[in-house]
């Protein structure tokens, strides 16, 4: 294993108009790791996610993935360098298809035209219930199956690492425990994964480490094991 992060965020800063919402963030996730970002609400989570996927106006320290500075690119340049981003109100496009979802995310990619068929015959593998519903209109779906598909629509893309937030939000447990299934099978082909959870155990337990959040910065590091039975920690920086 490489021992350069594929990930280094150091003393990120980041704005909403005149509010300083992060105050010096630093982390990194290292090529197959699995790490979350925990934090009770309004820590500064989904800002980090958008800082580094190059979704805020303002943002300054650095942010690198694979060697490359970000923090000066736009959003669909880091896309491009292999990043991908899940947000937590999934984005799944009106009056398309689940089919037509995919391939919006296959041809986004480099290379996705030639891709599109092999990868919607690789998604309809992975998920049965996508594969039942391929012509569906896709906002029609239950909400945690259109959550499967804005997590197979990322996927599509083949990134080097994917960022999830809260993907949880709102599913029914038996979909919760399914789609957790699927990123550990994640987590065995390599892919690198940043995930953002109000389920702390389910993420601790995919998890290699953790970092928590508050205030707009990380007050705490440590593998995801250790803080697993830490409930001290839990509670004080994750309960809501
Ligand atoms: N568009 C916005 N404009 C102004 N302030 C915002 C905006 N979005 C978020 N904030 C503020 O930034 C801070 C961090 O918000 P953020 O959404 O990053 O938190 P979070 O850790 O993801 O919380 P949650 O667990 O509730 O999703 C909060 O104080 C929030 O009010
Ligand atoms: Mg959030």
């Amino acid at each position: 294993m490489s021992a350069l992060p594929l990930l280094s965020v150091e003393k990120l800063n980041a704005w909403y108009d005149r509010s300083h919402i992060l105050q010096g963030v630093d982390f990194h996730v290292m090529p197959g790791e699995v790490v979350s970002l925990l934090g009770r609400n309004g820590a500064g989570k989904t800002t980090t996610m958008k800082s580094i996927m190059g979704l805020l106006g303002r943002t300054a320290g650095q942010v690198k993935f694979n060697g490359v500075d970000l923090l000066s690119q736009p959003a669909h340049f880091r896309f491009h360098q292999g990043l991908a981003f899940v947000f937590e109100e999934r984005r799944i496009v009106p009056g398309l298809t689940v089919k037509e979802n995919i391939e919006l995310g296959v041809i986004a990619s480099p290379d996705g035209y030639k891709r599109t068929k092999e990868v919607i015959d690789e998604i309809a593998e992975t998920f049965p219930r996508l594969k039942e519903r391929l012509t569906q209109e896709a906002v029609t779906m239950s909400g945690g199956e259109q959550q499967m598909l804005a997590i197979a629509r990322a996927m599509a893309a083949h990134p080097k690492m994917i960022m999830l937030d809260e993907p949880s939000e709102g599913i029914m447990p038996k979909l919760v425990d399914e789609m957790f299934e699927y990123f550990e099978t994640l987590k065995n082909k390599g892919v690198t994964m940043l995930l953002v959870e109000q389920s702390v155990e389910h993420a601790l337990r995919i998890s290699d480490r953790a970092y928590i959040m508050d205030q707009g910065e990380i007050v705490h590091c440590a593998p995801a094991q250790d803080l697993l039975k830490d409930a001290e920690i839990q509670e004080r920086y994750c309960s809501v």
